[in-house]
């Protein structure tokens, strides 16, 4: 993490978790209450930004896979155009795409003014994280259900929505596809 000043751990079952203010009252509860049980039965792991008496920010992940039907399009031209982006083989049959999801992220509301990049970079630990992954276990995707507030901050780090048809709902499935920063990678000289 590139924040001098601050400690960057993931959260384990004896964890001491710091208070922690984002102004969403579920995004604070369930580092309080959850994110330790959720560990400990492998159901999202969570890591935490802390300076010398607060939570400055956490972050919750888990593995995904993204299932996609035709109904979250407005065509089947349009699921069709997504479909032929999404998988280069001709045979075009699967719907579910593996992914990591981002389950929730959270930065200090008193703080945050001071510390902004914190949630590109929390955004960056995973994309980074996703695509060491895919040395050992494919995964195509970071996913996230994001808040309406919360929209506007995932397309600028790249990230693009799935479907027209929940604009309606809490929150919007949103997708960062991970091919072209790994065949980047994959193209950059050892
Ligand atoms: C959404 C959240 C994680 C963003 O974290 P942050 O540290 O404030 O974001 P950053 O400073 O890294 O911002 C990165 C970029 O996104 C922009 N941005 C941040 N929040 C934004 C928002 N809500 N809408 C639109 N753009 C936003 C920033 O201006 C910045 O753009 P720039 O690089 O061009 O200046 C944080 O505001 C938060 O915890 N919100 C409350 C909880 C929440 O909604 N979590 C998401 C749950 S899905």
């Amino acid at each position: 993490m590139p924040f001098t000043g601050f400690s960057f751990f993931e959260l384990h079952a004896s964890t001491n978790i710091k208070p922690f203010e984002c102004g969403d009252n579920d995004l604070n509860g369930f580092l309080n209450d959850k994110a330790i049980p959720y560990k400990k039965d492998l159901l999202a792991t969570t890591y935490i930004l802390e300076s010398e008496n607060k939570t400055i920010a956490y972050l919750s992940i888990y593995n995904d896979g993204l299932s996609v039907q035709e109904n979250h399009f407005a065509s089947k031209t349009s699921f069709k155009r997504w479909i032929k982006e999404i998988i280069s083989h001709p045979k075009r049959h699967l719907r579910q795409f593996p992914a990591i999801k981002i389950g929730r992220l959270a930065v200090c509301e008193t703080t945050k003014k001071e510390t902004k990049g914190i949630g590109r970079a929390l955004v960056n630990f995973v994309i980074d994280l996703a695509l060491e992954q895919n040395s050992k276990c494919a995964c195509q995707l970071v996913t996230v259900d994001a808040y309406e507030e919360s929209l506007g901050f995932y397309e600028k780090l790249g990230f693009k929505f799935l479907s027209e048809n929940d604009k309606v709902k809490d929150t919007r499935q949103m997708y960062y596809d991970l091919r072209p920063l790994m065949n980047t990678l994959n193209q950059a000289p050892n």
